[in-house]
């Protein structure tokens, strides 16, 4: 089965086509001659992954999925949430981010966060979301040099290494990514057969 992956991130690919399996194979925008920015301007996570695989879907008429993820911080009231790309500057700069989590939380005994990501699907013109949510809290400063973005300074529930020390196998095995598309997958074979 092909599906189309709204990413042109080598390393998003290959943990989704593993986790997928064989029967699946991948195409990505770039192959499918969409070479533009897709736009994600909705104020919710859903909204973001929701627009982005209806825009593929619209410009290619093929089965399509799309991802979002954000950094949920209780005591910042749920942000960055969907704006955890952009916290501290309108770039991907991931140390610029984690500086300002830390300044926003300083002080704060109230260490709670969870990452959230949600998938859309376009399966046959019908739209399906899928939820992958790790509990956690964030940490004084950053440990670890694996990962990207707020890895250094979090610490998923039930151990005390940040994600940031890691291998991608641990780190899948519990992470957000790895929940939603462990759902997609078992979604897809399920309909497979
Ligand atoms: P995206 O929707 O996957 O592009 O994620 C948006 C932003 O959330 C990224 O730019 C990172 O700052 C942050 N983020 C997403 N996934 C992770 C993760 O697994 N670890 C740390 N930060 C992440």
């Amino acid at each position: 089965m092909k599906i189309l992956f709204a990413t042109n991130n080598a390393h998003k690919l290959s943990e989704v086509s593993e986790v997928l399996g064989d029967g699946f194979r991948l195409l990505t925008p770039r192959d499918c001659g969409v070479t533009e920015e897709i736009p994600e301007t909705q104020p919710t996570l859903e909204g973001n992954a929701l627009q982005k695989a209806r825009y593929l879907h619209e410009r290619t008429g093929l089965d399509c999925f799309a991802d979002d993820t954000g950094l949920e911080v209780a005591a910042l009231g749920g942000a960055p949430g969907v704006r955890s790309a952009r916290y501290a500057t309108d770039g991907h700069d991931f140390a610029a981010n984690n500086r300002l989590l830390l300044k926003n939380l300083e002080g704060t005994t109230d260490r709670r966060a969870r990452f959230r990501t949600v998938i859309a699907l376009i399966l046959n013109g019908e739209e399906h979301l899928f939820e992958g949510i790790v509990e956690g809290r964030i940490i004084d400063a950053e440990r670890g040099a694996e990962g990207f973005g707020y890895d250094p300074l979090f610490i998923p529930d039930g151990g005390d290494k940040t994600f940031a020390e890691m291998s991608a196998e641990e780190k899948n095995a519990v992470s957000h990514r790895g929940r939603a598309v462990r759902r997609l997958a078992a979604y897809l074979h399920s309909i497979e057969k």
